[in-house]
């Protein structure tokens, strides 16, 4: 999901924006074989995690197509009539469910689509999950039970929401705002997380096990956008807001569903369940995650903030 925060002005961004990938690698395990995974089918190609992924194949010469509302042919959560030609001729699919896995319905949407790709021949399916979130749990089950080879890479909050995800837009007007209070959250460098995906993808000794994957130490966002504010030279805060503040300002914006869907998957992920991080990374890959300093370092010399 493109996880929202208001700024000064409500103000909600999907925005994204490319950044040079050139000095991230395919990652495969530490422990076990490569093999090819036939064609994957990318759902969310054009995404956060989609899009990283989507590039790493072609750079390991994997056929990969990827799909979203806007490919050829399309793929459309909301329009069933898109799923099958869309997974057609697909060895594996990485699944990414938007706007989130926390609304309603999105486990029996990932359930039909299972169903539906592994009555077409598909193989593996690699689903990206959310930690802490009840909800994004269903939808692993569901995945589990599926009858295919499966793979669960459950992620902390991305790093990226605050470059290119729906935390920009607060970064760049100087307030984020969120009802996080003041709990620390071990951020995930989503170069990380693909690294991860692409590795379940490619290596089978991967498959059958959920990944949780965060990074290496766990942040507040004051102390996030502190981090933005140093390196930058910007003058970035951030604001505890009360939820039902938050709700009404989302859904000023985005409407009141998503407003709901939004403040209530904060309220239970920011309730202190999910503060430690854990060595998923390390235990995928053979290799630390990387920092939050280090993620800041990056996207400042890449211009993201400017
Ligand atoms: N943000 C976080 O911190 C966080 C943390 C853990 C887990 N997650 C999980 O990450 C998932 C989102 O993944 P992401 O951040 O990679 O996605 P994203 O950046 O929000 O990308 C959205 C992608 O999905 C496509 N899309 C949008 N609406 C669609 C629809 N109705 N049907 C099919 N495709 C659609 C978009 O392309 P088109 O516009 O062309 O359709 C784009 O390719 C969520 O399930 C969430 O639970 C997020």
């Amino acid at each position: 999901m493109d996880r929202a925060a208001t700024g000064p002005e409500g103000g909600i961004t999907t925005e994204t924006k490319e950044r040079d990938m050139s000095s991230t690698s395919t990652s495969t395990a530490a422990a076990g074989t490569s093999i090819g995974p036939g064609t994957v089918h990318v759902i969310g190609a054009t995404g956060k995690t989609g899009r990283r992924v989507v590039d790493r194949l072609e750079r390991a010469g994997i056929p990969v197509e990827g799909r979203s509302r806007r490919s050829q042919p399309p793929f459309d959560w909301q329009d069933r009539s898109t799923w099958a030609p869309a997974i057609e001729g697909a060895s594996a699919l990485y699944l990414t469910y938007v706007p989130d896995l926390a609304v309603d319905g999105a486990p029996e949407d990932v359930a039909d689509l299972v169903a539906l790709a592994r009555a077409a021949g598909v193989e593996h399916v690699v689903l990206l999950s959310g930690r802490g979130e009840a909800n994004a749990r269903r939808a692993e089950l569901v995945v589990e039970a599926s009858g295919l080879a499966w793979t669960v890479v459950r992620a902390s909050w991305f790093m990226q929401n605050l470059s290119e995800g729906a935390l920009l837009e607060g970064v760049l007007s100087g307030l984020v705002a969120l009802p996080a209070g003041d709990v620390p959250e071990p951020f995930v460098d989503l170069e990380d997380v693909a690294d991860v995906v692409v590795a379940a993808l490619t290596d089978p000794a991967l498959r059958g096990r959920v990944h949780e994957v965060t990074g290496p130490a766990s942040l507040t966002f004051a102390q996030a956008v502190a981090e933005i504010a140093a390196v930058t030279g910007r003058e970035v805060t951030y604001l505890a807001m009360d939820p039902e503040d938050f709700r009404e300002a989302v859904a000023a914006q985005a409407g009141a569903d998503y407003a709901q869907m939004l403040t209530d998957l904060c309220v239970e992920v920011f309730d202190g369940r999910n503060v430690h991080p854990v060595a998923g990374v390390q235990a995928a890959l053979g290799r630390p995650p990387r920092s939050l300093e280090g993620f800041v370092r990056a996207e400042a010399a890449a211009g993201a903030w400017r």
